[in-house]
């Protein structure tokens, strides 16, 4: 039988409006074989109940240097989300502690003044890129800050960052991978001249206690992770949750009039139009079988959350925007043994944001003179370069 290939590459409006593609794909079947610009060949999961069952499934793998003929790798590639047990166990048990909903409410005084801090320069300018403003500095900051790296040049990091998980082409990903690599490893360098009461350190010191605890690669690994991980999708969560609110004034007068709706406002921004639009790369191990389809020892996996997410044999409507709905069981942190260690960190940055957002900008709405949305191009990231605002 021949396989059928769902051909993604160059649809100009993929990118900007992928949903209505993940539905006509998944009203055929919840999962596909599609050329995308990055993969050949690759299977794709678009139905919520058979994504859920593949990131559960450890039959799916996480480490592609475990295939035949693979080797090495860079080293911002040692990192949890790239291994499978036991060394995903191992390193995730390292952080774990420091990402408890627990430990994150220790950190809420310090990201609300953070926020209040750049709304107090925002405010006063009746406009602004949410994005520059808000949406990138805050999660930034707050990572940086927990990791110890204060000093970091944001915006060069945020270059080489955006370079990585949403690159132009496959030649601007391997700069800016050996970019960051070399950039880590002088960080830990100096953290390691002089350590601090950070994050950071600790991993470093772990090192030096325990010779195998992390290996040099490792460190790198992590500490990449880690600053990536953090801002890269809170970024979205922020804009992409104003941009919904904003194309929805019903939803958004029903929540200024009742932010005791919040939480499950960023449950449903989540949902509705998550940072995450596919997760990360998994492989086969042994053939596995998924919505009727076989998936062959080394294949290619990956599962569309926003896909997943706006299943309507999960969801009810899927397509409408709807902050008081129950979005329990949501993917947008994906799910199973990589479900998203900072989450609770994520959800509290978002909350916050959107809160003292809403309470210092009445009147808050996208800016009729802003050129069309600039979208972060691959499959891995959803979200605006830019999102201008005025109040
Ligand atoms: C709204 C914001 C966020 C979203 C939507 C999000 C989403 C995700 C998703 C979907 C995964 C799993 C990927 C996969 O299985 O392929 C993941 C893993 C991860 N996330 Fe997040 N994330 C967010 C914020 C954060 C923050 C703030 C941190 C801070 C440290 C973080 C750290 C991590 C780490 C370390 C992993 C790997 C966990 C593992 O492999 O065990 N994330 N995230």
């Amino acid at each position: 039988m021949s396989e059928v290939v769902v051909d993604l590459r160059g649809l100009a409006d993929f990118t900007a409006h992928p949903y209505p593609y993940y539905e006509r794909m998944r009203a055929a079947g919840p999962v596909h074989l599609v050329r995308t610009d990055e993969f050949d060949r690759i299977w794709l999961v678009v139905g919520y109940d058979e994504g859920r069952a593949v990131l559960a499934d450890q039959r799916f793998g996480k480490d592609w240097r475990a295939l035949p003929g693979e080797t090495g790798g860079d080293p911002i590639n040692a990192n949890m989300l790239e291994t499978d047990a036991p060394d995903h166990t191992r390193l995730r048990k390292l952080v774990a502690r420091e990402f408890t909903p627990r430990r994150i409410e220790a950190l809420r005084p310090r990201v609300e003044e953070i926020t209040g801090e750049l709304l107090d320069l925002m405010v006063p300018e009746g406009r602004a890129d949410l994005v520059d403003a808000l949406a990138f500095p805050l999660p930034m900051t707050v990572i940086c800050e927990l990791l110890g790296v204060p000093d970091l040049d944001r915006s060069a990091f945020r270059k080489l960052s955006n370079g990585i998980v949403a690159p132009v082409d496959a030649e601007e990903e391997g700069e800016a991978v050996r970019a960051m690599g070399g950039y880590l490893t002088e960080l830990i360098e100096d953290k390691r001249r002089s350590p601090g009461d950070d994050l950071l350190s600790a991993l470093i010191a772990t090192r030096h206690e325990d010779d195998d605890a992390l290996s040099p690669d490792e460190l790198v690994g992590m500490a990449f992770l880690l600053l990536v991980a953090g801002h890269e999708t809170t970024v979205n969560l922020i804009s992409n949750g104003v941009r919904a609110l904003l194309a929805h004034p019903d939803q958004l007068a029903a929540l200024r009039a009742d932010l005791s709706l919040l939480d499950g406002a960023v449950e449903e921004m989540l949902r509705y139009d998550g940072p995450v639009e596919t997760a990360t790369l998994r492989f086969a191990r042994e053939p596995v079988e998924v919505g009727s389809r076989t998936i062959a020892t080394g294949d290619a996996i990956l599962v569309s959350l926003a896909g997943s997410d706006r299943d309507p044999a999960r969801y009810p409507e899927p397509d409408r925007f709807d902050i008081r709905r129950d979005t329990r069981g949501h993917l947008a942190f994906g799910h199973g043994i990589h479900f998203c260690l900072g989450a609770p960190l994520a959800r509290m940055e978002g909350r916050i944001a959107i809160r003292a957002l809403l309470e210092r900008c009445p009147g808050l709405e996208a800016d009729p003179e802003a050129a069309p949305f600039d979208w972060l191009p691959g499959t891995l990231i959803r979200g605006v370069r830019r999102l201008p605002v005025r109040w």
